[in-house]
């Protein structure tokens, strides 16, 4: 048995989205199928359409979601029918030797569903980021659920599933910020803004937002930024400096994943500082640095996957802030649109218009 719905594809690098008919098979052993009630809208799906995660098209886009379980497979028991779960993209083995060193958030072995969901002719769908959520019900494996309180907001919640939790992630597990702490954060998008908000939960004293777009630092300083400058017009390195007592920062965040912005996060850094790099480059990018440099500066050049996340651990964790009101998520959904508005959706992540447009089923 299998289901027919609606869901977004992109069929062609480089092609505008089409929205067409999924069939969804029902849960094998340890696999769920998920009634999908928001998805939000990550730069990374860009990417997936744009050919610069693989090559391997169609992909059934959308990742950052949540909804409730419809049905489960044999054996599984971690979830059932009814529950409320973000969806992730991290179920960890816990056999792999990131597991076995006790560092799950490295897991190198996470599952997905075996089955395939399918277009009507049976070509396989390669979903992105192996959930594909911008379909009105999906095929995950259970361990990608994981259980949240369900009276918190879908569209919210959802981007938990991974622009936000990568970005407060990259702040928080991977860049190690803590109280009094300064912090820059190069590309104030979901992902950008994540990062400031951890850098606040955290207790930074400082914190820089960085971007080329006004509003986007407007709304930086929402989430917790403390300084803002506009990279258009102000050299950020020399800025940076000025705002650290001419140092430079402890943790710097790059949120953009280019060579220009990552140099400027090696640079903006403190001495012994770290760098974390949480933007996702392109095949084609490289970068020359002076070696002494990079010895001489001492500190970390670290890059963070899904900010070192556990999403068993951090989900409840950060539901649980957003609704003692301590983690504006709410914040971070600028537009709630319909399944065949993914296309315009891009657009305006183009412009600058928006920090995330959630999908709503
Ligand atoms: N590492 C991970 O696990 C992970 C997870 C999700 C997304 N990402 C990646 O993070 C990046 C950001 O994602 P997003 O959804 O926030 O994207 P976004 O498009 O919403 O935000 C990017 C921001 O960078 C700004 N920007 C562009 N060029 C800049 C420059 N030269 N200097 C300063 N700011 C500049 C833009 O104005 C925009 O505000 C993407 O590369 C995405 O693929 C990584
Ligand atoms: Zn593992
Ligand atoms: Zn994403």
């Amino acid at each position: 048995m299998s289901q027919r719905v609606r869901g977004v594809i992109a069929r062609e690098k480089g092609k505008p989205v089409e929205v067409t008919t999924i069939v969804v098979p029902d849960p094998g052993p340890g696999e769920a199928v998920v009634k999908v009630q928001a998805c939000g809208v990550c730069h990374t799906d860009l990417h997936y359409r744009e050919g610069g995660i693989n090559d391997e098209f169609p992909f059934l886009l959308g990742h950052e979601a949540a909804g409730v379980v419809e049905s489960v497979g044999d054996g599984v028991t971690d979830v059932a029918p009814g529950d409320f779960v973000v969806l992730n993209w991290r179920a960890v083995c816990g056999n792999c030797r990131a597991c076995n060193k006790g560092k799950p958030w490295y897991c190198f072995a996470t599952h997905n569903a075996k089955q395939r969901m399918t277009l009507e002719d049976g070509t396989e769908l390669s979903p992105a980021l192996g959930i594909g959520a911008f379909v009105e019900k999906t095929l995950v494996h259970a361990g990608q659920c994981t259980k949240v309180d369900p009276s918190a907001r879908a569209a919210a919640v959802g981007l938990l599933g991974c622009g936000v939790m990568a970005g407060l992630g990259a702040a928080i597990n991977t860049g190690g910020v803590t109280r009094g702490d300064s912090v820059a954060v190069i590309g104030c998008g979901g992902v950008g803004d994540g990062a400031v908000a951890g850098a606040a939960l955290a207790g930074a004293t400082t914190i820089i937002a960085i971007d080329t777009d006004d509003r986007k630092l407007e709304w930086a300083r929402g989430f917790g930024a403390t300084h803002t400058i506009n990279a258009r017009e102000t050299d950020v390195v020399k800025a940076v400096q000025d705002l650290t007592g001419g140092f430079g920062a402890d943790v710097v965040v790059e949120a953009v994943g280019r060579p220009e912005t990552y140099r400027q996060a090696f640079y903006a850094r403190d001495l012994a500082g770290t760098v974390v790099l949480v933007g996702v480059p392109t095949p084609e990018m490289t970068i020359e640095l002076p070696l002494l440099d990079v010895f001489g500066r001492g500190g970390a050049l670290k890059s963070s996957w899904y900010g070192d996340c556990l999403p068993s651990r951090d989900f409840p964790m950060l539901v649980e802030l957003y609704k003692q009101g301590r983690l504006d998520l709410d914040a971070f959904v600028t537009e709630e649109i319909a399944l065949d508005e993914v296309e315009q959706a891009f657009g305006k992540m183009h412009t600058g218009d928006v920090l995330r447009s959630v999908v709503i089923f």
